[in-house]
């Protein structure tokens, strides 16, 4: 089912704002209908709000260093994270499975003005498909949320491996679930992940002091050297 709010039909969707350190407001439309990815996720918030702080810029973009930065969101849904990137000036390329593109085309097009010298394109890609098409490696990949489901484990920790390059730092930010599968998918995914990944927590002091929360974790995850 391909997901796509009529823009004139407000029943179809409805809007989250979210207001920039500068003042300007992402329009995030969602919709009232679809699965997972039609909604903007509580991780994908915290995620955004911390590239704009000056923690993110200075220690990993460096100050005005965004616009060399290519970035790749996985499984990014409504594209919030992607789009608040690319409005500070970041080349991104926002990603999800075939249904979620009408979604993540619309939200560009209703942002496209808070965009100046960045991008932002959305692609397909299902995790654990060819990569070739996102190559070379990205200087940052970008995940919110995106552990929950158990069949996607190993084709999600297989695509970290084939699109992070040495120096490609990879954000990922998930809330932590106690129910259900929840825990052990979390345990499976860190179990392969930390094969080869590097992992760093972001204390929440380095967060955006509002858009952080306890069961919110962010990672810096980094290949180790072969
Ligand atoms: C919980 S949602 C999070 C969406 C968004 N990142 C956020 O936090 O608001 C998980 C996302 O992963 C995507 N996803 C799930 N399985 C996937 C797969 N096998 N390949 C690519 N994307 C997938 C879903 O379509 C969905 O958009």
């Amino acid at each position: 089912m391909a997901v796509m709010p009529e823009e004139e039909d407000s029943s179809s969707y409805f809007v989250r704002e979210i207001e920039k350190t500068d003042g300007s407001v992402l329009k995030m439309y969602q919709c009232s209908k679809g699965d997972v990815g039609c909604v903007v996720w509580d991780a994908a918030i915290v995620l955004s709000k911390y590239l704009e702080t000056e923690q993110f810029s200075h220690s990993q973009a460096g100050p005005s260093a965004w616009s060399c930065k290519r970035m790749v969101e996985l499984g990014a849904g409504t594209g919030v994270v992607g789009i608040m990137a690319a409005s500070l000036g970041a080349n991104v390329t926002v990603t999800d499975l075939e249904d979620l593109q009408p979604l993540l085309e619309l939200n560009i097009r209703k942002n496209q003005d808070l965009i100046s010298t960045g991008s932002v394109t959305a692609k397909v890609l299902k995790w654990g498909d060819d990569v070739a098409d996102f190559l070379p490696h990205p200087d940052y990949i970008l995940m919110a949320d995106c552990i929950y489901y158990e069949q996607s484990v190993e084709p999600l920790v297989e695509t970290l491996k084939l699109l992070s390059g040495p120096e490609t730092c990879i954000f990922c930010c998930y809330e932590e679930r106690t129910v259900g599968v929840n825990p052990e998918v979390e345990r499976r995914f860190f179990e392969l992940l930390l094969q080869d990944f590097e992992s760093e927590e972001i204390p929440a002091e380095k967060q955006d002091p509002e858009f952080n929360s306890p069961d919110i974790h962010m990672l810096c995850l980094r290949r180790r050297p072969s």
